[in-house]
Parts: structure tokens; C-alpha cells; sequence
């Protein structure tokens, strides 16, 4: 603790110049008052909780949680709606994706390491090329990618393997399942089509793939909350009635603590093999 009278008096009895000591007294003085106004500040709002019998912090925090809420929600619109994740690349190939949940995969490949990444709903391959590139960084992973439609210039990486096909058809399916070896840790992207029955039919087959500890990721929950409602039922509701039926399946709202996300409610957590999330 910082005694400034008892440090002053120490200075006058060294025989400190009478200009540093003039200097010395002023900021001692200002500190006093400064210290004083705090604690009279403090002391009155204790006990204007005690006499009241409530907490007044607990009124402008609910209300700043309304107010963070609707920021978070006008800053989604205004991101949405400028189109700038059309124009968004990794490493020069176009990766329709919030920047922000690309560094969630990368935080979600870190911890699980998974050895196959599924990801249905390929476009220019940018995400492919990122989640590959992730897996270089890690040491370990391949993505499986798949798309309806052939684009050329898509971008070639060892790790990443093209398959042309709707995601739910039994040959493409079939495919899937055989590049999985026994023991690899399974993490399912869905980011094709988001109309709701095809959202569900997607996690009816790709969860089954998903390893117990891994991720299945729903991309662009968002649909309908907030953005482009005309589109709803999208894939927000085929999560609500994914989780309704199968309880291995939870909803990790700790990765949307960067606010904006694409993908609310839409990363799911399997749970450990013989238990179910708290
Ligand atoms: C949102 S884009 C994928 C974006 C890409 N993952 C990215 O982040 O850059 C959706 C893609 O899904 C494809 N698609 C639509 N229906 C599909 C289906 N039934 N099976 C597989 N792919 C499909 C479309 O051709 C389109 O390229």
C-alpha cells in the first residue's frame, strides 16, 4: 500500500527540492479526493441496497442483456445481408462461411482431432480447403466433401476428397461409409441444402457416423433467426426435432460466444460413449 503523507515526510526529512516537493504535495492532495469520492460513492450505494433489501445491479444488467442482445442481432442482419460472406476467401478460394465459425472449427478440430471430416455441401471447395488446411496444422485428418454439382478450379489437396452426388443417395452413402476406417474419429459438417426434410434426412444417415466426444455441425441455423424467416422451416427446426429424438445429441451454445454465429443452436456435441450430456 502506497502511503503518500508518510512518503512525503520521508522526502521533506532527505531535503527533496521545494518545487518537486510542491509537485509531490498537489498529487497526493488529488489522490485523497479521488480516493475519498470512490469510497463515499461506494458506501452510499451499500447502503442504499441495504435499506432497499435488493440488488440494483440486477435491473441494469437484465436490461443490458436485452440491449446486447438486439445489438447482436442488428450487427447479424447488417453482416447477413451485405452478402460479404459470398465474398470471403481462404486462401483465394471462396468460403461461404462467417469467419468467426471457421475459427470455432479450428478451436473444435484442435480438441477432438478428428481423422475424417465429412462435410456435405462442397461450392467452390474453400471450406474443404480450410478444414484441410487445419488438419495439416494438427498433424492428422482427411475431408470427405460432397456436392451435387462438378465446379472446375476447385482447389486439389492430399487431404481432401471430392465425391459428386446428392448427400443423402445410397451411392454416395455407401462411399462415405467405406472411406471410414474402424478406428477414426468422425466429424460431420451439414451445409448443402437447408430446406428443413433435407436437413433431416442428412442427419438421420450422418449422425450414425458421427464418433461418441465429436461434432456434427447444422450450418446456417440462422435461417429464420434472424435472417431471410421466408425461408423457415429450415435448418434450425430440423435440429429442434433431431435433438427431440435423439438425446446423444446436445447443443453446445459455449460455441457461439463470439456472438455472431452462423450456425445458433447448430453445433452438436455427441456424447461420450455411455453418457449422455448433462
Ligand atoms: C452453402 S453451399 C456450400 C458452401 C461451402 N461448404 C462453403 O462453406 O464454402 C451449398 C452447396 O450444397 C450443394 N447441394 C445442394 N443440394 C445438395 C445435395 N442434395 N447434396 C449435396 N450437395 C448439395 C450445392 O450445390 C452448393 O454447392
Amino acid at each position: 500500500m502506497i502511503n503518500l503523507s508518510g512518503d512525503l515526510a520521508l522526502l521533506v526529512s532527505a531535503g527533496a527540492p521545494s518545487s518537486f516537493l510542491s509537485v509531490a504535495r498537489d498529487v497526493a492532495a488529488v489522490f485523497g479526493v479521488v480516493g475519498l469520492a470512490f469510497l463515499g460513492r461506494w458506501l452510499f450505494r451499500r447502503a442504499r441496497r441495504a435499506r432497499s433489501g435488493s440488488d440494483d445491479r440486477a435491473a441494469p444488467q437484465a436490461a443490458g442483456r436485452t440491449e446486447e442482445k438486439a445489438v447482436v442481432e442488428a450487427f447479424h442482419k447488417l453482416y447477413y445481408h451485405s452478402q460479404v460472406w459470398s465474398d470471403t476467401y481462404w486462401l483465394g478460394v471462396p468460403t461461404l462461411k462467417c469467419p468467426l465459425d471457421l475459427w470455432v472449427y479450428q478451436e473444435i478440430i484442435r480438441e477432438t482431432r478428428p481423422n475424417v471430416i465429412v462435410e456435405t455441401g462442397t461450392a467452390y471447395g474453400g471450406s474443404a480447403l480450410f478444414l484441410a488446411c487445419m488438419c495439416d496444422l494438427v498433424g492428422l485428418g482427411r475431408v470427405i466433401t460432397i456436392d451435387i454439382e462438378e465446379k472446375t478450379g476447385r482447389p486439389v489437396h492430399n487431404r481432401i476428397t471430392y465425391l459428386l452426388g446428392p448427400s443423402t443417395s445410397d451411392e454416395i452413402v455407401r462411399r462415405v461409409v467405406e472411406a471410414i476406417g474402424n478406428d477414426d474419429r468422425v466429424m460431420v459438417i451439414l451445409d448443402s441444402d437447408h430446406r428443413r426434410d433435407h436437413v433431416l434426412a442428412e442427419l438421420a444417415v450422418y449422425s450414425k457416423l458421427v464418433t461418441p466426444g465429436s461434432y456434427l455441425i447444422v450450418e446456417d441455423t440462422n435461417i429464420g433467426h434472424p435472417v431471410q424467416p421466408e425461408l423457415v422451416p429450415g435448418p434450425r427446426e430440423a435440429v429442434q426435432e433431431f435433438l427431440a429424438a435423439n438425446p446423444d445429441f446436445t447443443a453446445d451454445r459455449s460455441r457461439e460466444r463470439f456472438h455472431l454465429t452462423f450456425n445458433p443452436s447448430g453445433y452438436l456435441k455427441k456424447a461420450e460413449r455411455g453418457g449422455m450430456q448433462p
